[in-house]
């Protein structure tokens, strides 16, 4: 059976659901794809920190009332090292800006059940997702829904907002793609755990043994990582040692102490740089992981997905309201730019903070020095807070 929708759209992440609930807005019309169940995607654990600008594109786009109610606004985080807490003002540095602590998987449910009420269709459960023509005016998504049957779907663009094992971005023939790839030698074990707060503010923990992070979800939810190896299971990391890295790391001289709960989830992340150039082919336009990740040290990949899509709705609103395709054409060099900036604060954070395979004492001095700059330095201290609180959209 075949369908028409003006942007067919690939994955029901961040990106996907943003962009749909845009169009929306815009009486653009399209249809979402996505290989899991409601349930599966409204349960991910990923991001927790939006930027000033992703806060303003939810609110400005009516899905915001639940963030604003339940999310927790941040005007600092706390750079640790050498057993000393150091405050970056987010907001004094930034010229007002701020950041919004809120899951990830709230703006999910926020996003999804926006469409769903507006009877709009997500069609989860979805199998064998095919891009075809993408090089016409006329592509096509193949694929399989819910019930096994065959369908067909032809629209006049496609958004491949499926993360970075999707199928859109191989989909692009390799002659006409150049990716750009970092992988770093260790990865992020992350805990979800029953205590209250710690801190008001997010710490950034450097430290010999390695990196540390102290994030909040609730008053009695607390999350919290520490660097790992990069092929390290769960399995190794018993409670008891995890409460022991995670007290050396950020132990300070004054007497602070995190507080312990019940350790209800605990999961493996791995860290990479990745970008593909262009971030289109065709009718086909990448948006969010599908194109780009960074690791999460900067706290960027979730906010790279919202700043691509309010690019791309704005350049397919234009194309449908004024016939325009100019903003479609530069919706590749547009997003690219961001998200090189976004690459570089994501990796200078990551280098900062972490602790290499082949550190020599030299490097460990280097990146102490680098850190006594950074919360010395009111020039390098406003560096790292705008690009943290997120460089404005336009
Ligand atoms: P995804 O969220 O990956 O969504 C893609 C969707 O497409 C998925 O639902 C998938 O099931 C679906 N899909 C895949 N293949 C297909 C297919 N063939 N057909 C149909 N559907 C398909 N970012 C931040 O900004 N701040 C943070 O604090 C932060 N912390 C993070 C912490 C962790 C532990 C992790 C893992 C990530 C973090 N990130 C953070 C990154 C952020 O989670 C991602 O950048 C974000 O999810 C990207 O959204 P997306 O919509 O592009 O992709
Ligand atoms: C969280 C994740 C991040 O990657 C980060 O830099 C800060 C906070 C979090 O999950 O809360």
């Amino acid at each position: 059976m075949i369908n028409r929708t003006q942007v067919g759209i690939v994955g029901a992440g961040p990106a996907g659901l943003l962009l749909a609930h845009l169009l929306q807005l815009e009486d653009i019309e399209s249809v979402v794809l996505e290989t899991r169940s409601r349930e599966e995607i409204e349960a991910t654990l990923r991001a927790g920190v939006l930027e000033q600008g992703t806060v303003d594109v939810l609110n400005e786009s009516g899905v915001g009332e639940r963030m604003m109610r339940e999310g927790f606004v941040h005007h600092g985080i706390v750079l640790r090292f050498a057993g000393r807490s150091h405050r970056i003002d987010l907001t004094g540095l930034s010229g007002g800006r701020s950041i919004m602590v809120y899951a990830q998987h709230e703006v999910i449910k926020d996003l999804a059940k926006a469409r769903l009420d507006a009877g709009a269709p997500i069609e989860f459960g979805v199998k064998d997702v095919t891009l075809l023509d993408l090089d016409t005016a006329a592509p096509r998504i193949r694929y399989r829904d819910g019930a096994g049957a065959l369908r067909e779907l032809a629209c006049d663009y496609v958004a491949g907002c499926d993360g970075f094992h999707g199928v859109s971005r191989p989909t692009i023939p390799s002659r006409r793609r150049t990716e750009f790839t970092r992988v770093y030698p260790f990865g992020w074990f992350g805990i979800l755990v029953e205590a209250p707060p710690a801190t008001d503010e997010l710490i950034y923990a450097h430290h010999e043994r390695g990196f540390a992070l102290v994030s909040t979800r609730s008053p009695s939810i607390q999350r919290l990582y520490l660097q790992c190896e990069p092929e390290d299971q769960v399995a190794n990391w018993p409670d008891a040692r995890i409460w022991q890295e995670l007290h050396t790391r950020l132990a300070t001289g004054d007497g602070w102490r995190l507080t312990e709960g019940r350790i209800f989830q605990k999961g493996i992340v791995a860290m990479r740089s990745f970008v593909v150039e262009p971030m289109q082919y065709g009718h086909l336009f990448l948006a969010g992981d599908a194109a780009h990740i960074v690791p999460p040290t900067g706290a960027k990949g979730l906010n790279l997905a919202v700043a691509d899509v309010r690019v791309l709705a704005r350049a397919l609103t234009a194309f449908y309201r004024d016939k325009r395709s100019d903003l479609l054409e530069q919706y590749s060099t547009t997003a690219l730019r961001r998200v090189w900036r976004a690459e570089h604060f994501s990796w200078w954070m990551t280098s900062m903070l972490h602790r290499f395979h082949d550190d020599t004492p030299f490097h460990h001095r280097l990146q102490l020095a680098e850190l006594d700059y950074v919360t010395r330095s009111r020039a390098k201290a406003t560096t790292l807070a705008e690009n943290y609180a997120g460089l404005p959209l336009d």
